[in-house]
Parts: C-alpha cells; sequence; structure tokens
C-alpha cells in the first residue's frame, strides 16, 4: 500500500475510533476552593515549553500531509492554528522525504502560518539528515520525533526492528539547532522510558497516552490479519503524566496529547505536571465537520473552559496548575499504586502555598 493511501485510511479510521466517552481524565478530580480570590479575567494562557513561550497552552499536534487530499486539512488546521495563536505539528513528514511531489500539503501550514511555532515530524528511524530536511521544509521552529512501537508492530507494512532508537534520537538532538520533542502517538510513556531520553538530552517530552486516538484499533482495522488483543496497550495519559512526576525532572517540558476532550481535561493535565496539551483526533472531527467559524467557536470553547476551571481553583497562570492539589482515584489509582507512585501527596498539596500572586 502506498503512503498516501495509509495517510488516508490513517484519517478515515481515526475518525469512527476516537469514541470513547470515559478516559482516564475521569479518574482526577479537584479539591473545590470556595474562597478561591481570582478573577476571570485575570487568568492568562500564555505557557512556556523548552524555550518556546505559547500563547495557549493548546496544541494542534501532529496528524496529517503527504497526500494531495490532506493539503486541505492542513491549511484549515494552520488556520484554525493562525487565528487563535497555538503552535501546531505536522504529520509524519516522511512521505515528502522520499516524495518531493508531496511537500506542499506540508509546506501549506508554513504559508498560512508564516509567524508561528511550528513543528516538524518524524519517525525514530529517521537520519539526522532526513530531520534536517523535514526541519527545512517548514522552516520550523522545532522537530518533532514520534514513538510509534506498537502502530507500527500491527501495520503490515510497518517496521519491525527498533534497535538504537535511543542513540538515533540523541544523534539528531545534537545536530539540528531547533528543540526536538520525542513523542509517542497513544500508548504513553512510562517513567524508565522518559528517563533515557532525559539522559539522551531531550528536554521536551509528549508522554503521548491511551485515552484518545487507538493506533492499535486503527491499524487492526486496516490489517486482514488484526490482533485485537493489542487494542488495550500501554499507558493512559494520566497514567504517563504520573509516571513522569514520579522523578525529578527539572528543566523538563512535559506535553500531554491523548483523549484530551475539553478544557477542564486540559487544566487536568496542567495539575498533572504538563506545560501544554495536544489535541489532535477531536482537532481532525472538527476540520472535517465543521466550518472555520465553528471550528474557531470551539478553539474559544476551550479556551473558556480552562479559564473556568483555573478561576475557579484559584490559579492566574498556567504553571501555577502544576500545584493545584489533584486526586486520582479508580483504576488510574490503582495501577499508579503498583507503580510506588504516591497520590496522596498529590492529593494534599496546599493550596495557600501554591499560588503566585
Ligand atoms: C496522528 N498522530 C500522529 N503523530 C505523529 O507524531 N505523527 C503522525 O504522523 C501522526 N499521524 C496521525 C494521524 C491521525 C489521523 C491522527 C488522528 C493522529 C498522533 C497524534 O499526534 C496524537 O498523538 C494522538 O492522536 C493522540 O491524540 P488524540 O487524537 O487523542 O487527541
Amino acid at each position: 500500500m502506498d503512503r498516501s493511501t495509509r495517510k488516508l485510511d490513517h484519517i478515515r479510521h481515526a475518525l469512527t475510533t476516537n469514541e470513547q466517552d470515559r478516559n482516564s481524565f475521569d479518574d482526577v478530580s479537584f479539591v473545590p476552593n470556595s474562597l478561591p480570590n481570582t478573577g476571570y479575567n485575570e487568568v492568562t494562557l500564555d505557557t512556556d515549553i523548552d524555550s518556546f513561550r505559547l500563547g495557549s497552552p493548546i496544541v494542534i499536534n501532529a496528524m496529517t500531509g503527504g497526500a494531495s487530499a490532506t493539503t486541505e486539512i492542513n491549511q484549515k488546521l494552520a488556520i484554525i492554528a493562525r487565528e487563535r495563536n497555538l503552535a501546531m505539528a505536522v504529520g509524519s513528514q516522511m512521505a515528502a522525504i522520499r516524495d518531493p511531489a508531496v511537500e506542499n500539503s506540508y509546506r501549506i501550514v508554513r504559508k498560512e502560518y508564516p509567524n508561528g511555532i511550528v513543528f516538524a515530524n518524524v519517525g525514530a528511524e529517521a537520519t539526522i539528515e532526513q530531520a534536517r530536511t523535514a526541519v527545512d521544509m517548514l522552516e520550523a521552529d522545532g522537530l518533532q520525533i514520534h514513538l510509534n512501537v506498537m502502530q507500527e508492530l500491527l501495520m503490515p507494512e510497518g517496521d519491525r526492528d527498533f534497535r538504537g532508537y535511543i542513540e538515533n534520537i540523541r544523534a539528531i538532538k545534537e545536530s539540528l539547532e531547533v528543540p526536538v520533542m520525542v513523542k509517542e502517538v497513544g500508548f504513553g510513556m512510562a517513567k524508565e522510558t522518559i528517563q533515557q531520553l532525559v539522559e539522551a538530552g531531550i528536554s521536551l517530552i509528549d508522554v503521548g497516552g491511551k485515552g484518545g486516538t487507538n493506533f492499535a484499533k486503527v491499524e487492526n482495522m486496516r490489517n486482514v490479519q488484526p490482533l485485537p488483543m493489542f487494542e488495550d496497550w500501554g499507558f493512559t495519559t494520566v497514567e504517563s503524566l504520573l509516571e513522569a512526576q514520579s522523578f525529578p525532572h527539572d528543566g523538563v517540558s512535559i506535553m500531554a496529547t491523548g483523549g484530551i476532550r475539553h478544557g477542564l481535561d486540559a487544566v487536568r493535565a496542567l495539575a498533572l505536571g504538563a506545560s501544554a496539551v495536544g489535541i489532535a483526533g477531536a482537532m481532525l472531527r472538527l476540520v472535517r465537520t465543521s466550518t472555520l467559524d465553528d471550528c474557531l467557536n470551539a478553539v474559544d470553547e476551550w479556551h473558556n473552559q480552562l479559564r473556568v476551571g483555573m478561576t475557579a481553583l484559584g490559579v492566574r497562570k498556567i504553571k501555577d496548575c502544576r500545584r493545584i492539589p489533584v486526586m486520582i482515584t479508580g483504576t488510574t489509582a490503582q495501577r499508579a499504586r503498583l507503580r510506588g507512585i504516591n497520590l496522596e501527596n498529590l492529593a494534599q498539596r496546599d493550596f495557600g502555598q501554591s499560588i503566585d500572586s
């Protein structure tokens, strides 16, 4: 199967599989604060991830490019990003690296969003030269390297050899002039993975957990010999955030993607240490089903929900969210405890000391 057919398959199946009403974010709740001493209009949404100052913690995460039919999707995503000052990533650029005829499906993003923060995207098997080509193609501000072992294994035409990835990631990081983010695509990350990445010099990590778009399901829908027993593989986004919190990693920015449904999920992720949240499947659904105005309204509504949550919790700045007391219950709590994560400390954080005034 050629790459452009695969891209379109991914879009078609992602639209039908990402429909979970409940996910790990439902296991995250807040201690109410009846005296928050803050005002809705005081809340600011700008946030720092690594060396980037973003106007919003919501990032349009990597999805597509590589087939002419995807140009229109990337164009609309880039317009939304521009109009609402969101950072944005494109889908894997290997298609255009191998076939420059489809470069425009990616370049359209920079064309529509000349001054925005745009991330290029390649897999961990990419050579330094390919990584550089991806960045140059978009004049990208940063590079995402995606990890998707289970997806590749379930893809009939997928990779089967994952040796040397961490050395390759280190080499790319050391050779590029732009910041490098490593991201999962929906199987989450354990602290052991995060630790290896940090040791390899990576200071920008998207833990990319389970709960939204499920690429095991997507690939099984494409595969004549599906392996459905792997559809529940991995850590959820909340579990991955707890893993990331469980060892000190000063100077490392965490992003959370995977099943962010609304602004309250974003506040939950920020409270668990994320500095930004990525949204992919829900954005795709929006651009495929709604007018540009309705897409912009949806982003405004997510921002409103974020502000409502932050106001009620008494936080004015995104970076202060990470000190809000937060309670983890249900399956997430059971699994986190097995991993030795102290949930009582999280639930008993001190409001009073947490907030910059
Ligand atoms: C993706 N995602 C993705 N990620 C990546 O790093 N490179 C890629 O090429 C793609 N391709 C892709 C295609 C489609 C159609 C979707 C929906 C997603 C993964 C994406 O960035 C994100 O990590 C997951 O989709 C989980 O987030 P959501 O969808 O639950 O918000």
